[in-house]
């Protein structure tokens, strides 16, 4: 078990925990599951607060696991139906987070299993490769994808984002959490 603790939000750069913990940070598209994805992870169920309505978290909210990581909830972006002046304060606040966190160590970028990302996503990597940002490309709900379909699906997603490695993972199921926890391990002691 995780001694996971949430220890405060923030719309900008005064509002960051300065802890010294090295950080992880989830981004993407609003209502992909990145808030449920952080519960997995900690096996906190309500510990990020989820809904099935897209813009569910609209500033950063920062968690730290056992006092050695700090797991970064980012409001998602790319939700049509928030005004325009709103969804342009979500990117500054998620822009301004991941160019400027001194403690970021890697982005785990979430995409939907079950469709071919988009042109948001595809602006996002490019923007994180362009910062020298690590991340690592997730594709959850994939409970929903059949068995079948997975390969096809993650090569897709793969092929679209040009990355290698794509990690399935299903906050349903629990699917893939082993394999992310080794990642952000890998990525924390790299430094
Ligand atoms: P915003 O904060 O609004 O950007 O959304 P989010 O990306 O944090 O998504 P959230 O975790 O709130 O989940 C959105 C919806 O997807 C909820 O109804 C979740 O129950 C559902 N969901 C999330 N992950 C999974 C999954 O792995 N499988 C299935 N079947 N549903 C999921
Ligand atoms: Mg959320």
């Amino acid at each position: 078990m995780h001694v996971v603790r949430f220890v405060g939000s923030a719309v900008d750069k005064d509002g960051y925990p300065e802890l010294g913990l090295p950080e992880v940070a989830f981004a993407g598209r609003s209502n992909v599951g990145k808030s449920s994805l952080i519960n997995c992870l900690t096996g906190r169920k309500g510990l990020a607060r989820t809904s099935s309505t897209p813009g569910r978290t609209q500033i950063i909210n920062f968690f730290s696991i056992d006092d050695f990581l700090m797991l970064v909830d980012l409001p998602g972006f790319g939700y049509a139906r928030v005004p325009e002046r709103i969804r342009a304060g979500w990117a500054e606040m998620i822009e301004q987070y991941l160019g400027q966190s001194r403690w970021l160590r890697l982005v785990v970028h979430i995409v939907d299993a079950r469709h071919v990302p988009g042109e948001l996503d595809r602006r996002l990597l490019d923007w994180l490769t362009a910062h020298g940002r690590r991340f690592q490309v997730v594709a959850t709900k994939v409970d929903k994808v059949p068995r079948s379909r997975r390969p096809a699906s993650l090569r897709a997603i793969a092929r679209t984002l040009q990355v290698n490695e794509v990690i399935p993972f299903s906050a349903t199921t629990g699917e893939g959490k082993r394999e992310l926890w080794r990642v952000l391990k890998e990525a924390v002691e790299a430094g």
